[in-house]
């Protein structure tokens, strides 16, 4: 496929978190977007953050032959269905395998046996909690996988399929933005405790990680998948230049969307007798282009604003 031969995505999971997101940054794209969700009718909010994307019935992930119709080597296809909790994850593993693991190396082959480009969302979450001491290792794409949660194992079992199959582009990430309704993201969690009384909220001052904002992440995604399938298949890690804890987050974002720091509270992650969880998250980044922890901020504190405003409003 050319450089220029991408006209339509295809978005598997739009309804989630980062599935709004991406349809919201791509809606002036010169593109054919098409939502793929389990709703039988076009959802409300799709008008609102696309009303030019199309609405595709995708009832089972059992059965992919629902995308037979628009599949093809101009039309790419971006796997954004989880099962994204951990605690969801722990609870219920074979039913977190079937779709965190099992349907990337499904939608791989589709794709593969039609000539459509994929991408596939993977995770910062894959690393042990071994070496702590030297916290943010900044984890290169050599490093030794080893996930402490059942999460971070099904992730990476997708990622092996994907390999095996040999077709499909992983971005390995984590994203920050709007929750445009989902009530996902540090953002929300931010914004819902700004408005508590009293305003606290707490975060954790031993987890780092390398996050980007979402408006360059949908364009890289887009970049991806416009370079085509000459690379068959490709590994990489999205990330920012310098590692922040989520309590440094939270205070920088508050900060610069002029709301009281002092209501963040530090609180030590491992400190929490829950489920494992991975501390350090810090990733090298390995994208042909510079994502800045400043920009991820700034823009981050822009999407708090308009979420307090919203909710003011409303
Ligand atoms: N959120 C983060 O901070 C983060 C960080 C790193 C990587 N990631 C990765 O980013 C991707 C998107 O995560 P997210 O935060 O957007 O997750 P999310 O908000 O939970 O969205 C998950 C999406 O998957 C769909 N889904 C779940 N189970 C399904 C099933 N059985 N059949 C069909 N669709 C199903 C959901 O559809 P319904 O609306 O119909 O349930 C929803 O559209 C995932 O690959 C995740 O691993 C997320």
């Amino acid at each position: 496929m050319s450089e220029t031969g991408l006209k339509r995505i295809l978005l598997l999971g739009a309804s989630g978190y980062l599935g709004r997101n991406l349809l919201q940054e791509w809606s002036e794209e010169p593109l054919e977007v098409v939502a793929v969700t389990r709703d039988a009718a076009r959802p409300a909010w799709l008008d609102r953050l696309s009303p030019g994307a199309k609405h595709l019935h995708f009832p089972s992930v059992d059965d992919l032959s629902a995308l037979t119709s628009i599949l093809g080597p101009e039309t790419g296809v971006v796997n954004s269905v989880a099962i994204a909790t951990l605690p969801e994850c722990e609870k219920n593993p074979e039913g977190a395998r079937a779709i965190n693991a099992v349907l990337p190396e499904r939608l791989a082959r589709y794709c593969r046996d039609h000539g459509a480009p994929f991408l596939h969302i993977s995770t910062d979450g894959l690393f042990s909690n071994d070496d702590l001491e030297h916290a943010p290792r900044y984890f290169g794409l050599e490093e030794p996988v080893a996930p402490v949660t059942v999460y971070g194992r099904m992730k990476r079992e997708a990622e092996i399929g994907i390999e095996k199959v040999g077709w499909g582009h992983i971005f390995r990430l984590c994203f920050n933005g709007p929750d445009l309704g989902t009530g996902r993201g540090l953002l929300a969690f931010l914004a819902k405790a700004s408005l508590a009384d009293p305003p606290v909220v707490t975060g954790f001052t031993d987890n780092w990680f390398t996050s980007m904002h979402v408006a360059p992440l949908a364009s890289a995604i887009l970049e991806r998948l416009k370079s085509g399938t000459k690379a068959r298949f490709s590994l990489e890690h999205l990330a920012t230049d310098r590692a922040i804890t989520k309590f440094e987050y939270l205070r920088l974002v508050a900060e610069r969307a002029g709301i009281p720091v002092n209501m963040i509270e530090r609180l030590r992650k491992d400190s929490l007798s829950v489920s494992p969880a991975p501390l350090d998250q810090s990733l090298r980044n390995t994208y042909p282009k510079t994502f800045s922890t400043e920009d991820l901020i700034a823009r981050s504190a822009v999407d708090l604003r308009s979420m307090l405003r919203s909710a003011t409003a409303g």
